[in-house]
């Protein structure tokens, strides 16, 4: 969604394109910065990418920036931010949705305020100039009181040389540094600009200047600063596509993960704790959601507990049974994704213990969360999540093993032998990481396929979702997934030539199902690719085979997917995508 950012000092033009540099990933479809300079607040904007952006003037005194993840008005440079006041005063940048905008609109144009874009976010800037009291601070609160919705706003003005911010739903965080104050929407961004960082509490006005200052409701507040924390495996620090430089950094981060899972505590819930849960969700939005259904496959199976996998945005909306016996799994790459958050916070209300797996320390889920699981996945840019969902899945699997141990469901033993298992998983990642050109050799050969459908069941079926996502998402070919047995009840009427079905037999005991449904597809004139860790013989040549390495069948979600991440890059480079900047999407969303 919208990243955003603002700085004070001298550097604060320069910071401030960096900045939005490593926003890009929140949204690209048009960046902007407005600089307080002598002459004035100075705007520059431009559709498209931060490279796009040409900006003549270097000196200012204070600058905010912009990248847009378009929700309301389409992409074009009206429709970019920072929004300045129709009396020139004040240059506002936004994330987040301004529910009642259009009644503020509507009154503001019958006082004859002419409107530049079709924006919720342009009203802030013009409701700013009409209420304006003599102090930018009070008025900003009074402003944001008057709006609906959730949001982060950063405000420069030409009245003075602070920065004014406020937060509600949408996260914003603050620091300080060698070079100045700064406010960012990305905790992970500002480990380059400040030594120590605040994350905004709701509801929250800051006044930045030399120092930060914050007030909620009136009341002033001490800002709780941390250090940020520095990021292994950064993928900024990369050549080239970083999806295809994150698909590598695989072996090292589910060992990462791994480690880190029993260096910060194992499971970190006791025997009473465990024993207290009468049932699970596991929520998650896109490939998280997928790690959801491969932890809740699991703990059904090791613990035989009641639970679930339900996508964030369902259980917001839906009525899941939750009490205080209720444990909820939540998992976010980002720890900012709305739906996601909508739905602890749901679950807390109702007396549920949160439990957040995420790969961004400090990130709004954590502070939402009685317990925290960090993967160590390290910054993730490209947009399509790979490697944090392989390392979702070995906090998760963890979770399962070590949650079933302490329900009495499985015996140290059993637990021990499992554990010992994990250790063929980064090498066997390391080993089909390295067939990348085998990989993009199979992505040439089904170049001309018009549509994919992935099958598998039980766990196969969660690594059959996460694959038809990640296709769709970088290549645009319309991919879907289902339980291998559901084609018949209808699917299958599509299947012809021209149509390549991706089949996962990860689980011995499911091997022949999987040779069956392939028989059924390819007898109709489909291509089947077949992924399985066990013997499959090809039936006639439209079948392919790709032998994965052996492993422990709890693991085997975390190594099958691997090749699917690959064939997507591959695919969509083949059709001359973006790969790491998929149109239409962003990486965080941050609005419902
Ligand atoms: C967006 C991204 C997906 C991601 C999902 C959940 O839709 O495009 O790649 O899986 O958000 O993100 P999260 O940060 O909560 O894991």
């Amino acid at each position: 969604m919208c990243g955003i950012f603002g700085t004070i000092g001298a550097n604060c033009v320069t910071n401030t394109l960096l900045a939005l540099h490593q926003l890009e990933y929140r949204g690209y479809d048009s960046a902007g910065i407005g600089v307080k300079t002598e002459c004035g607040l100075q705007i520059e904007k431009s559709t498209g990418r931060v490279n796009a952006l040409k900006v003549d003037f270097v000196a200012g005194k204070v600058a905010i920036g912009h990248t847009r993840w378009a929700t309301h008005g389409k992409v074009c440079k009206q429709n970019a931010h920072p929004f300045v006041s129709y009396d020139g005063n004040f240059a506002v940048v936004h994330n987040g949705i301004v529910e009642n905008y259009l009644q503020h609109k509507l009154a503001l144009q019958r006082q004859g305020v002419e409107f530049a874009s079709q924006t919720d976010s342009e009203v802030i800037a013009h409701l700013l100039a009409k209420h304006f009291d003599g102090d930018v601070a009070t008025t900003l609160q009074k402003v944001c009181n008057m709006l609906t919705g959730s949001f982060a706003v950063v405000v420069a003005t030409s009245r003075d040389d602070n920065l004014y911010a406020y937060k509600r739903g949408s996260a914003l965080c603050v620091g300080k540094g060698k070079q100045g104050t700064c406010v960012c929407s990305d905790v992970a961004v500002m480990e380059q600009f400040a030594s120590s960082v605040a994350v905004l509490p709701e509801n929250c006005l800051a006044v930045l200047g030399n120092s930060v200052d914050l007030w909620v409701e009136g009341k002033h507040v001490e800002p709780c600063y941390f250090a940020p924390s520095h990021t292994d495996c950064d993928s900024n620090q990369l050549q080239g596509d970083a999806m295809l430089a994150e698909i590598f950094q695989i072996p090292d981060a589910v060992r990462q993960t791994y480690d880190y899972y029993f260096a910060s505590g194992g499971l970190c819930l006791d025997k009473k704790q465990v024993n207290g849960y009468k049932r699970v969700y596991f929520v998650g939005c896109g490939t998280a959601y997928h790690s959801a259904m491969v932890g809740c496959s699991l703990l059904q199976r090791l613990a035989q507990m009641d639970c679930q996998a339900v996508v964030a945005s369902e259980y917001v909306y839906d009525s899941f049974p939750t009490d205080k016996h209720t444990l909820v799994v939540a998992i976010s790459q980002s720890g900012e994704t709305a739906d996601t958050l909508k739905a602890v916070q749901k679950a807390k209300r109702q007396g549920a213990t949160v439990y957040a797996v995420t790969n961004v320390c400090n990130s709004s889920l954590c502070f939402e969360a009685s317990f925290v699981k960090f993967v160590k996945a390290g910054r993730e840019i490209s947009v399509a999540s790979t490697k944090a969902y392989n390392c979702q899945l070995v906090a998760l699997t963890l979770f399962a093993v070590d949650f079933a141990h302490a329900k009495g469901r499985l015996s140290a033993r059993a637990r021990s032998r499992y554990l010992t298992c994990f250790d063929k998983v980064p090498s066997a990642c390391k080993h089909l990481v390295s067939q990348s050109t085998a990989f993009a050799l199979m992505a040439k050969r089904y170049k001309q396929a018009h549509l994919a459908y992935f099958v598998g069941r039980r766990l196969d079926f969660a690594t059959a979702k996460e694959g038809a996502l990640k296709l769709k998402e970088v290549s645009y070919l319309p991919s879907e997934a289902y339980p291998s047995g559901e084609l018949k009840h209808g699917t299958l009427a599509m299947m012809e030539q021209g149509v390549l079905v991706v089949a996962l037999a990860c689980e011995k005991d499911l091997v022949d199902k999987c040779c069956n449904t392939v028989a059924e597809v390819t007898s109709r004139g489909a291509s089947a690719l077949v992924l399985s860790q066990y013997p499959v013989s090809p039936t006639s040549n439209q079948v392919q085979v790709v032998s994965l390495p052996a492993v422990d069948e709890i693991f085997a979600p975390i190594i099958s997917v691997v090749p699917l991440q690959l064939f997507a890059y591959y695919f969509a480079k083949g059709r001359g995508c973006d790969v790491d900047r998929p149109r239409n999407l962003a990486k965080s969303v941050t609005v419902e």
